[in-house]
């Protein structure tokens, strides 16, 4: 097996138990959107790829043990013939791209880190981000929206994880990262998803107040 095909499989394997948004068709996305964002950008696409692809392996919403999960993903890509610095890069990445690391420091991406948190942005927006934040709101027991209960301005991480409605996290999350994209692909198509979000947002609520 090649070294795509490997992560390919290493990553339907840990993230087939996840019904919160985060399976293989994201990580697959992830890593179609990272490719094109990148195309002409001098950038090693070995990382690029296996960044997307295994960027949620490791994630506290999805392992219970991220630390060990991390240590595993290392010792995989060694495996695979990755260099040691082709892993530090990948690593560096994958444990600074998130929104919610985001939140409590300000943190610093390499390029190829920017592509592929832009990557990954783009899927929480646009009709997917739609669909898998209600998919996450429903895997998490909170409600579809609650008029009584307002979007939190989150500082840290275990706030952010608790979440509270499926609505709220457009606040909360969706609409401002469409404001923090780094590249000029992800930036144009970031707008034009938030564009279409708010349009959703302005029908549902017409639905949602018929009396
Ligand atoms: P990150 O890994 O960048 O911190 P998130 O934890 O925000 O990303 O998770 C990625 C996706 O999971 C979001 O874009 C959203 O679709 C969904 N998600 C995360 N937290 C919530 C929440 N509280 N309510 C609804 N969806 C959520
Ligand atoms: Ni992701």
């Amino acid at each position: 097996m090649n070294k795509s095909a490997e992560i390919i499989n290493y990553t339907k394997e840990r993230l087939s138990h996840d019904f919160s948004g985060h399976g293989i068709d994201h990580a697959k996305r992830v890593a179609a959107m990272a490719r094109r964002i990148s195309e002409d950008m001098d950038v090693d696409q070995e990382v690029i790829f296996a960044a997307a692809y295994l960027h949620d392996t490791v994630d506290d919403k999805v392992v219970s043990d991220p630390e060990a999960a991390l240590k595993n993903l290392q010792d995989f890509l060694l495996e695979i013939d990755y260099t040691n610095h082709q892993v530090n890069e990948v690593v560096a990445i994958i444990e600074n791209m998130s929104f919610s690391k985001g939140l409590s420091e300000k943190v610093n991406l390499s390029l190829a880190g920017q592509v592929v948190q832009d990557a990954d942005r783009l899927d929480a927006l646009g009709a997917i981000g739609i669909m898998r934040t209600a998919y996450f709101g429903g895997n998490h027991g909170h409600p579809l929206h609650d008029p009584m209960i307002p979007p939190i301005d989150y500082t840290n991480k275990a706030d952010y994880r608790k979440g509270s409605t499926v609505i709220n996290h457009f606040y909360e999350k969706l609409l401002k990262i469409a404001d923090t994209m780094n590249t000029e692909i992800g930036k144009q198509e970031a707008q034009r998803r938030k564009r279409f979000m708010e349009d959703f947002l302005k029908e549902f609520y017409n639905e949602w107040d018929i009396s």
